[in-house]
């Protein structure tokens, strides 16, 4: 609402912050609900609506990051052209995660590239970034629960986020795998779409 009210330029500055804390915490409530949901038995259950535009629903997450991160480009490759039966609301919760680490542990000065697409019988979510590649023996526990390779005051996240995009992943009977060296970290969503 103040964002549609006149705001000097400091007032901006102010909403810009709140508006980016705001998304930090909702990112932090909803993963610390989630691991409780799982752990307590829960478990993942999905909605699938494959008659809702994936491709809108994607650009929307990356929409946000971009309102959220104004002096960092995001681009976007969506190329979703068959039905894909998923649940939309976390495949979005699953870029978002992706996005944001790319965002927040990838190098700075460097564009992340999202993309989307489906090919021979299989939907391919692929987040690419630039930075320092992490070590070898840390990849396959970047997905355990509280998990964090480096925690720089400046990184707030709490290490569950890929534990819970791999729990989405697996829930569409899918996979989420990360590769990383020197020209790039690269993490990519697999799922069948029969
Ligand atoms: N795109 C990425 N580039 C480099 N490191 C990453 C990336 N994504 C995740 N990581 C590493 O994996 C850890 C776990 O990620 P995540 O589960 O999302 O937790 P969080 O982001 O809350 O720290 C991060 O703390 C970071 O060390
Ligand atoms: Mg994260």
């Amino acid at each position: 609402m103040l964002l549609e009210e006149p705001l000097s330029p400091k007032g901006m500055t102010v909403v810009g912050l709140v508006q980016s804390s705001v998304g930090r915490m909702a990112e932090l409530i909803d993963n610390v609900l989630d691991f409780a949901h799982g752990r307590l038995g829960g478990g993942l259950t999905l909605e699938r609506n494959a008659h809702v535009s994936l491709g809108k629903v994607l650009e929307q997450v990356v929409d946000e990051l971009r309102a959220a991160w104004p002096e960092r480009r995001i681009e976007t490759q969506l190329a979703v052209t068959k039905t894909v039966n998923c649940d939309r609301a976390r495949m979005a919760q699953l870029l978002s995660n992706l996005v944001a680490n790319a965002l927040t542990h990838g190098a700075s000065e460097e564009p992340i590239l999202a993309g989307a697409s489906t090919l021979d019988g299989s939907f391919e979510l692929s987040v690419p970034n630039q930075g320092e590649p992490i070590p070898r023996s840390t990849l396959e526990r970047l997905f355990q629960p509280f998990f964090r390779v480096a925690a720089r005051p400046s990184q707030q996240g709490l290490g569950l986020g890929l534990y819970i995009a791999r729990g989405i992943a697996r829930a569409h009977g899918g996979s989420l795998n990360v590769c990383s060296d020197q020209e790039a970290t690269h993490f990519t969503f697999l799922m069948p779409l029969a």
